[in-house]
């Protein structure tokens, strides 16, 4: 099977891995991939997704794969743009991408189908944020639309809900849009894996992540620092009534709106006294969850999404690990805020009983692996339990350096212990 995947980070990098372990003659692309994907596909030379769509018919690609979200909402859509052209994608049309590319459409999809979320409201402009506000902290303030990450604040009272709002509407960061004022949820967060074709749907490992750059939970948002998954981080009798209230209402409410729903879904959950409800949905797999669940998936991945991109889902090809993974990710200098490149990484031939995914790296001239991005790499080590996974984690991340490097030792330990 001729694959090519869409994206170039550290969760490509560990669904090429798992691709590349699939059973069968496969050969692999990317686009734009990395010089760390490139070991393992080769690079489409493309210039924007027609051009790639374009390549992809008449290079006999079987099926593409979306790692990234923002060519699903991209122009016509990637998805869309591969329907066109008769060639298997897994990843939704641009009409599903925007559960996660608006937030008040996912909004309104929960509603409709009554599915557990925080109460929101939609403002345009400053004031009407005020006064939808009032005095009700904490309070959570979300731009409508693609904002890689940023365009989230919870806030704790009147002074960071002025300073976010002068982000959106003085500086208009994210541009134009909408902003959607929600009720505070408080509890554990964990993101649940599906891998969705229509009305069905295969739930993958569960996995939390770390999204603070300091220990503790400290510090600015980011990417994420790091994440832990097992199906153990939830017991069965939660798990069954997040497939009741909240997995099956959405697969059930995708199809009956005709979304024609196709891929990775994300929920963003939150485990509430009053039970669990949605944050979001993400139209792809979690960035870095998806490079601590891929080393406990194994089988026919590849066949896996070319069979479910044409609608017929066969969970029988994969099985899941019971154990635990826990991945640390290592940060250039001055990420969030900046990032730092060209600082050469030392020590990943030492690293034995982990798996390393690339996400901010290139080769330099001399050939050596060096800093390229903010987030730079993931080491993932797995175990029959945490303790183990995590202690292995941290020891493998320990002999990777390089100047700078920010990481957290408190990955897979705080919120356990
Ligand atoms: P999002 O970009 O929607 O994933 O939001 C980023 C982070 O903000 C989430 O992982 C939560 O930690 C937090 N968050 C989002 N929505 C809420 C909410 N309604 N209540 C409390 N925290 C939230
Ligand atoms: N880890 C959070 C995300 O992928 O959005």
């Amino acid at each position: 099977m001729r694959i090519v995947v869409v994206g170039k980070g550290g969760r490509e990098h560990a669904l090429i891995r798992s691709l590349s372990e699939s059973p069968g003659e496969n050969e692999l692309f990317c686009f734009p991939g990395s010089d760390a994907i490139c070991e393992l596909a080769q690079a489409v030379e493309a210039e924007g997704l027609q051009d790639l769509v374009d390549w992809m018919r008449s290079n006999a690609i079987d099926l593409c794969i979306a790692g990234e979200e923002s060519y699903l909402l991209k122009d016509d859509g990637l998805a869309n743009l591969c329907a066109r052209h008769g060639i298997p994608c897994w990843g939704p049309p641009k009409e599903a991408a925007l559960l996660e590319g608006s937030k008040e459409f996912a909004k309104q999809f929960m509603e409709r189908h009554d599915i557990p979320t925080g109460s929101a409201l939609v403002v345009e402009s400053a004031e009407e944020a005020r006064q939808a506000i009032g005095e009700n902290y904490p309070t959570v303030l979300k731009f409508d639309g693609l904002a890689a990450g940023k365009g989230v604040a919870v806030c704790s009272d009147e002074e960071s809900v002025e300073s976010f709002l002068e982000e959106v509407y003085g500086q208009k960061r994210f541009g134009e849009g909408s902003l959607l004022i929600e009720e505070y949820l408080e509890g554990p967060e964990v993101s649940i894996f599906a891998a969705v074709s229509g009305r069905g749907a295969v739930i993958f490992t569960p996995a939390r992540d770390y999204k603070l750059i300091g220990e503790g939970d400290t510090g600015a948002n980011t990417g994420g620092m790091g994440a832990v998954a097992s199906r153990q981080l939830i017991e069965p009798a939660l798990m069954a009534q997040i497939e009741k209230e909240i997995i099956n209402p959405t697969i059930e409410g995708l199809a009956d709106d005709d979304l024609g729903y196709v891929g990775f879904l994300y929920f963003g959950l939150m485990l509430t006294r009053d039970g669990p409800k949605v944050i979001e949905y993400n139209c792809r797999f979690g960035d870095p969850e998806c490079q601590a669940v891929m080393p406990l998936v194994s089988g026919d991945l590849a066949t896996f999404c070319r069979d479910g991109a044409k609608g017929n889902l066969r969970s029988e090809l994969l099985s899941f690990d019971e154990g635990w993974s826990v991945g640390v990710i290592l940060a250039s200098a001055g990420y969030p805020a900046s990032s730092r490149s060209g600082d050469v990484i030392e020590g990943l031939e030492a690293v034995e009983d982990a798996r390393v995914y690339h996400a901010g790296t290139r080769l330099n001239e001399a050939g050596q692996w060096e800093t390229n991005g903010g987030r730079v790499l993931a080491v993932v080590a797995g175990g029959e339990d945490r303790e183990s996974a995590v202690t292995k984690a941290h020891l493998e991340a320990n002999k990777v350096d390089f100047d700078g490097a920010q990481r957290r030792a408190d990955i897979g330990r705080l919120h356990f212990e």
